[in-house]
């Protein structure tokens, strides 16, 4: 039976599950697409590592010699699985011009240079696909370009991060602090010892910037979005949220409202009652809404090695069976909108804050919003705290900018003792 001849770059968590879930499924393969797949290198960093988990044929094809690999005239396809930005482009733009097709789960570099690289494949008449860089194991881009390709998306809301969504998850069902969730998230695997870049909301930053430029025909930079992590996220926020109705989500938000897109990555309240509300754990979830389907919500690993690779699979299988590569999408982006106009930005909040327990605080404080049109749905008194009281302030929708000279005033005014906590609340999804 011919063959397809796959070189894979990085055997550490994603390639090994790979090379599993390839021996494991090229019968089906085989029977069904009337092809095999057959790994002919791997290109690792350190060939001397012991690698003990590994069958015998695939640890004769570990080589850490890059020419001998690159040269190799039995790889069509290249799967880049060692992560980073610098080297990992490199090899990408060398593989392209070598004129073989490459697949990515690699989203910093997606999200930074996609549109570089798509157009390069192009020219060279070779494929990209990024499947696996937006959340692991579920098959969000393929939907967009394909199923969903008839429709105008309007809305992308994403639980894009399994990790602080696991951590959401811990702090509300085990009454946790953020510190002592993330440490339990650590001691089980489900946080990596430097979990920056996924609290601080950058990795989820990344996803949505694919997401939307896919989906919105345009190119989404990601430094064009505004992110906030979870950090700030106090157990009394989580409690207060249910109190209310919501449960509280580190949400990638994009919206197509013709002239502008609206994009950001923060933690958000949204009601209990909606299906994203209710994705617990290391799942990931993404909902949208287009014109056609209406709305629709997929969900399911967003990381982990097998779910990963099950992504990558699914790309280097539809590169076998296609033959127009990169016709649609991002490369083609026709649309020059503006992106992130924060004047005509409007939202609700919930503000969590300590005033102090002196008549006329609170009116100090609402004349303080009132006075730059944020208006205020619901106030709620919590707790008493030696000479402050805790409230709970929910505001209607209030226009961004405005929200953001108030809360300057606020947090300087001889009314209050500290703002704790300012969290967007969507009302409408
Ligand atoms: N892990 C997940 O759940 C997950 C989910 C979605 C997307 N991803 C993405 O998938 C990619 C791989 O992630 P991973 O978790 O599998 O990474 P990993 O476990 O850290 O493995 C990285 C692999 O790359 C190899 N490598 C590093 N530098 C190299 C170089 N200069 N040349 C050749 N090989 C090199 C390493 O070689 P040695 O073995 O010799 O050290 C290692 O095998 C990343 O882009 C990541 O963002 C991962």
């Amino acid at each position: 039976m011919d063959y397809i001849g796959i070189g894979i770059i990085g055997l550490g968590t994603v390639g090994k599950d790979l090379v599993n879930l390839l021996n494991e499924n090229n019968c089906i393969i085989e029977k069904r697409d009337k092809i095999s797949i057959k790994i002919v290198q791997i290109l690792v960093a350190d060939v001397k590592k012991k690698r003990s988990d590994l069958d015998d044929y695939t640890k004769s094809i570990i080589t850490d010699n890059q020419s001998e690999f690159f040269n190799n005239k039995k790889i069509n396809i290249i799967v880049e699985l060692m992560g980073g930005l610098t080297k990992a482009y490199d090899y990408i733009v060398k593989a392209i011009k070598l004129n073989k097709h490459v697949v990515t789960a690699n989203k910093d570099l997606i999200a930074s240079k996609g549109v570089e690289l798509i157009k390069l494949a192009k020219s060279n008449k070779v494929a990209l696909e990024f499947e696996a860089s937006v959340c692991g194991g579920i098959p969000i881009i393929n939907m967009l370009k394909t199923s969903y390709a008839g429709n105008k998306i309007k809305i992308i809301y994403g639980i894009l991060n399994g990790t602080t969504n696991y951590i959401l998850s811990l702090m509300e069902s085990n009454d946790l602090s953020f510190e002592d969730a993330l440490i339990k998230a650590q001691n089980e695997g489900y946080a990596e010892k430097n979990p920056t870049n996924d609290i601080n909301g950058l990795d989820a930053t990344s996803k949505i910037a694919i997401l939307s430029s896919i989906a919105f025909n345009t190119n989404v930079p990601m430094e064009s979005i505004k992110y906030e992590g979870i950090k700030g996220i106090s157990r009394e926020d989580i409690l207060y949220a249910k109190e209310l109705g919501y449960r509280i989500k580190l949400l990638g938000v994009a919206k197509d409202l013709e002239d502008y897109i609206k994009i950001q990555v923060n933690p958000v309240l949204i009601p209990k009652s909606h299906p994203l509300a209710n994705i617990d754990g290391v799942y990931n979830a993404v909902y949208l809404e287009g014109n056609g389907f209406d709305k629709s919500m997929i969900y399911g690993l967003g990381a982990g090695g097998l779910a990963t690779a099950s992504s990558v699979l699914g790309d280097i299988i539809n590169i076998i069976r296609k033959k127009d590569y990169n016709k649609f999408i991002w490369s083609n982006s026709y649309r020059n909108v503006k992106i992130n106009d924060s004047k005509e930005i409007y939202s609700n909040y919930y503000i969590r804050m300590h005033i102090k327990d002196i008549t006329g605080a609170l009116s100090i404080i609402t004349g303080i919003f009132g006075n730059h049109e944020v208006g205020i749905f619901s106030v709620n008194q919590k707790r008493q705290l030696g000479d402050s009281l805790e409230v709970v302030i929910v505001t209607h929708k209030v226009n961004e900018i405005n929200m953001e000279y108030a809360l300057i005033l606020v947090n300087e005014s001889k009314a209050t003792t500290k703002v704790c906590s300012v969290i967007k609340v969507e009302d409408n999804i």
